[in-house]
């Protein structure tokens, strides 16, 4: 018995000096020390012992365990130690290495517009709402007052998706959208994403930018419409800016206008910018039409309201002097980055 103590501790060493990771190091303390370890196999048949040998190898095996014990212990802080240094070898940063350098982005020259128009609207009190692109019918003509056989519906190339829907050929459906979910006052604008089945030219795209404008309350007249496009377009433009409203027509209005500004190159007297005109188109719009607040069930006696749409492409190239809207959707960086 003395023999085969000695013996286990021998092996237990041995194991323990070829012992390389926490895991067979485990398994090398259940195998000696385990409750079904060798250890305790032996021990279980003291019983058979003698009294006079019982004390003598009751104090060897307690040896032999507490000698495995701490050479157990010993293995695992080298093991633990070892595992740290060769986690710490290979998270090492060299923090003098230089730096990748991470381009910039920039904000496109539309949404940098867009934002500004934004932000005078939000600054006279204005919401900003939005609307589908994929329109019904419905909302962007019948709604607004322009029936299947009206000749508005010609002025624009319209992609039909089917008989009852279509890409939205303005952001002004997003106005009937607004009055059958909200009741008066609202004073909302709508920037947005709108289609028309145009040639791509220097001036035109099938896609282009719009936004909508909407004020319904009691007792809002022309006048309020004036002042407010008056304030929006020095603001846009600068204090010194001079605008005219032109009579027009839009089904959704009436009456209707256009807004132009006076020519800031020319001062009004005519030249290349604004082709001879000393005025440039800026907006339509108009006093919403009795029949669209009807039809969003709001009563024209009791509310009245006015509204306007704009095209933001053309504001964005006369603020930048871009004569070539392609420019906008062809995502080259050597333009792109002097914005
Ligand atoms: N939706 C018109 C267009 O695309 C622009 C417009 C004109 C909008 C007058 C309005 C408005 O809200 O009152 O040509």
């Amino acid at each position: 018995m003395k023999t085969a103590l000695e013996n286990i501790g021998k092996a237990a060493a041995e194991a323990l000096q070829s012992c390389s990771d926490p895991k067979e190091l485990d398994a090398i303390r259940v195998r000696f020390l385990g409750k079904k370890g060798e250890l305790t196999a032996i021990l279980k048949q003291m019983g058979k012992l003698s009294a006079e040998e019982r004390p003598v190898i009751g104090q060897l095996a307690n040896e032999v365990r507490s000698r495995i014990e701490s050479a157990v212990a010993e293995k695992s802080a080298i093991l633990k130690e070892e595992q740290m240094s060769r986690q710490l070898e290979e998270e090492h940063i060299d923090v003098t290495m230089p730096g990748r350098k991470q381009p910039y982005g920039k904000a496109h020259p539309l949404t940098l517009v867009m934002d500004e128009i934004k932000e005078i609207f939000l600054g006279m009190g204005f919401d900003v709402v939005s609307g589908p692109e994929v329109e019904y019918d419905h909302y962007n003509f019948e709604m607004l007052n322009i029936p299947k056989d009206h000749p508005a519906r010609d002025t624009q190339d319209t992609f039909y998706i089917n008989e009852n829907i279509v890409l939205r050929t303005q952001t002004s459906p997003v106005q009937v959208r607004t009055m059958e979910t909200r009741r008066p006052p609202i004073r909302v604008i709508s920037p947005g994403r709108v289609y028309r089945s145009d040639a791509i030219d220097a001036t035109h795209s099938p896609l282009f930018h719009q936004i909508e404008g909407l004020v319904v309350d009691k007792g809002v007249t022309m006048a309020d419409l004036k002042g407010t496009l008056e304030i929006f377009v020095k603001r846009l433009y600068g204090e010194d800016s001079v605008v005219r409203f032109r009579p027009h027509h839009f089904p959704f209005t009436e009456p209707s206008a256009e807004l132009d500004v006076m020519c800031f190159n020319c001062h009004g007297k005519g030249c290349r910018l604004c082709k001879g005109e000393g005025w440039i188109e800026l907006l339509g719009c108009g006093m919403v039409h009795p029949k669209v607040l009807q039809n969003c069930d709001i009563d024209p006696e009791e509310y009245s309201g006015f509204a306007f749409g704009m095209g933001l492409e053309r504001v964005v190239m006369r603020r930048f002097n871009i004569d070539d809207l392609r420019l906008f959707y062809e995502n080259d960086l050597r333009f792109l980055d002097q914005f």
